[in-house]
This record gives C-alpha cells, structure tokens and sequence, in this order.
C-alpha cells in the first residue's frame, strides 16, 4: 500500500498484512475455485475501503490491529461487487487485466461472487459485534442500486434526480459503510460514528462521479478497465443526462445512443457531443460539491495523520485518473 494520500503511517503498515488475511480466507479447498476467487484481490486495486475502515477506527479507542480482519472484509465485499458488476456489464478488462467472467464465464463469476460476499461475512460476524443491521443494509442497497441501474438501461428520459438516488445505493453505501463500521468497532462517540458516515457517504458520491467522468473521457491504460463502457451498454451517467436534457445536443446524441450497434467512430461522436454540452464541466462541480460536503463532515475531528489522510484521499479522489 503506496497511496501518497495516506500520510497515516500506522494504517498504512496495518494495510501491508490485508491481501494475506483475504487469501487466507477465501481458500476453498478447491485449487482452481481457490485461484479464481482470488484472482481480482491478486491484482491489487486502490485499498480505498478497507482504508476508511482503519482510518475511522482511529478516532475511537486507539487504532487497533484488530480492525484489519473487518477492514479485510470491506475489501472483499467491493471485490464481490465487482464480480457481480462486470458480469452485469459484460466487462472484458478490470485491474489491468481479463475480468473474471471473461476468462470462466459468467455462471462462474456470479458464485464468485458471491462466495466472496459470505466469506467477508463470516469475517465480520468473527468481530463478535452485532453488525447485521448496518451491513445488511449497505448490501441490500447496493443490490437494488444495481438493479435499478439495469431497469434504466437505455432509458434517455432518466432525470438526473434519478442517477443520483442510485449512486447514492450503489456505491455510495460501500463508502458509507466503512466510516460507519470503523468508528462503531472502535467505540468511538455517536457524533463521530455520524460524522464519519457523513463524510463516507459524500465522498462515495463524488468518487462514483469521477469514475464516471473516467469512463466518458478518462484513459483505458491507466485506469485498468476499458473506457466507453457505461454508453455502450445504455448505462447513462451524470453528464450524459445533462447533455440528453439539452435541446440543443439531444437529438443527435438519442440517435447514436440508441443505435443497434455503436461503432467506436459513433461512440466518441456521443462522447463528444457529451463534452460540447459542457455536462462534463458540470458534473465535476457537483462532485466538488460532495467533497466539500465530506470534508466538512469531519471539521469538528482532531487533526491526526488519520484525520489528514481523509482530507487527502477526499482531494484525490476528483483529482484521480484511475
Ligand atoms: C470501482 O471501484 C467501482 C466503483 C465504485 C466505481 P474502485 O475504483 O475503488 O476499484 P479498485 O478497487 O481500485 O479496483
Ligand atoms: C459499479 O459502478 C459500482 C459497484 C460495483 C457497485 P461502475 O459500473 O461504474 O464500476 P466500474 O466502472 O465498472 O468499475
Ligand atoms: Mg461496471
Ligand atoms: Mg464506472
């Protein structure tokens, strides 16, 4: 873990012992299933949740060792999610690499995926802490904002209002979701338990807004995964509802989405349309807006190198290229 916004050495340390606790873990007695459900986690990945995990753990009882086995299972949750996604999306590239479905095909991947949910449980329910409500309702959420993500599909009359409430499900509740646990494991006060939800649940929005951004205009070989996918497969973002509610840009922009088959030449002419809109340019100020939202969540907390990685990584994350 070489992240420069995690100044907050001791969390990085702690994060150095991750990736064997999650192997460890998800060993199925079963070489080939073994190697599969580990193969994303092998591959790395940016470590964002199991971080806030650790880093809202701090501001309770000091930072304790012990919060690794929880934080392992936020990142075993996000991988199960990703699983699940890129067979949802029919994704070919994640962490620089095939994805899962791509290489064993979607049956496999599905029970991957979900193998790796009910492992990060176990985990969790190891704590002895009485965790079923909050996670519970994290995964719950982020299911249905995938469902309604795919009820949506296609749909170039969608409001902005909409993508929203389902990014705030989607994404924004496996950011939640950490910030919230960190501190209850830690025992630390309801004001700081609510101020760190705050802050997760803001920055989860922006970050699902720049990954967005990313996919419209961001670089495939930096990023690891491919670029273009949310248009082609009817998945219309922030800054692509902007544009469609334009009359100026809607159009054009509904005939090439809602073409049979989207030739590259005609997906970065909708990409293009997007950008002469100036949705980009607005979408980014919304996620500023989210940022600003969460840093000022965590004001009150004291100034710790914990505290500075959160103001950081709360920077990068509409500053970020992958
Ligand atoms: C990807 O999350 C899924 C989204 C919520 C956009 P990350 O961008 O954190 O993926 P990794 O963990 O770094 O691969
Ligand atoms: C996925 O959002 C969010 C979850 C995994 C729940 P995306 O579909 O935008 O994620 P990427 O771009 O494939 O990583
Ligand atoms: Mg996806
Ligand atoms: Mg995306």
């Amino acid at each position: 873990m070489n992240e420069e916004w995690l100044v907050c050495k001791t969390t990085g340390a702690y994060l150095e012992g991750l990736d064997e606790i999650i192997v460890t873990r998800v060993q199925s007695g079963t070489p080939g299933v073994t190697s599969m459900v580990q193969m994303l986690i092998r591959k790395g990945g940016k470590r964002i949740r199991p971080a806030l995990l650790l880093l809202s753990g701090s501001f309770g009882r000091s930072l304790s060792k012990d919060l690794l086995f929880p934080a392992a299972a936020m990142e075993m949750l996000h991988v199960a999610s990703l699983y699940h996604d890129d067979v949802m999306d029919q994704a070919t590239r994640r962490r620089q690499g095939p994805t899962v479905n791509n290489l064993y095909g979607n049956a496999s991947a599905i029970h991957a995926g979900s193998f790796l949910f009910a492992r990060a449980m176990e985990l969790l329910a190891d704590t002895g802490a009485n965790l079923s409500q909050v996670v519970s309702h994290a995964v719950s959420n982020l299911c249905l904002g995938q469902l309604r993500e795919s009820e949506y599909r296609y749909d170039v009359t969608a409001s902005t209002d909409h993508y929203l409430a389902v990014i705030r499900q989607k994404t924004a509740s496996l950011f939640e979701l950490p910030c919230t646990l960190g501190a209850m494991l830690a025992e630390a006060g309801p004001d700081i338990v609510q101020a760190m939800a705050h802050f997760g649940k803001n920055l989860g929005m922006a970050f699902q807004l720049v990954d967005d951004l990313l996919d419209l205009t961001g670089d495939g070989t930096i990023m690891g995964k491919q670029p273009g996918a949310d248009l082609r497969e009817g998945v219309y973002t922030h800054a692509a509802l902007l544009a469609l509610q334009q009359p100026a840009s809607r159009e054009d922009l509904v005939g090439l989405l809602l073409l049979d088959v989207i030739t590259d030449a005609e997906l970065d002419r909708a990409i293009g349309i997007i950008k002469d809109s100036g949705a980009l340019g607005e979408t980014s100020m919304l996620a500023e807006h989210y940022v600003r939202d969460a840093i000022a969540a965590i004001e009150p907390l004291p100034q710790t190198p914990a505290k500075q990685s959160l103001l950081n990584l709360a920077s990068y994350v509409t500053e970020r290229r992958k």
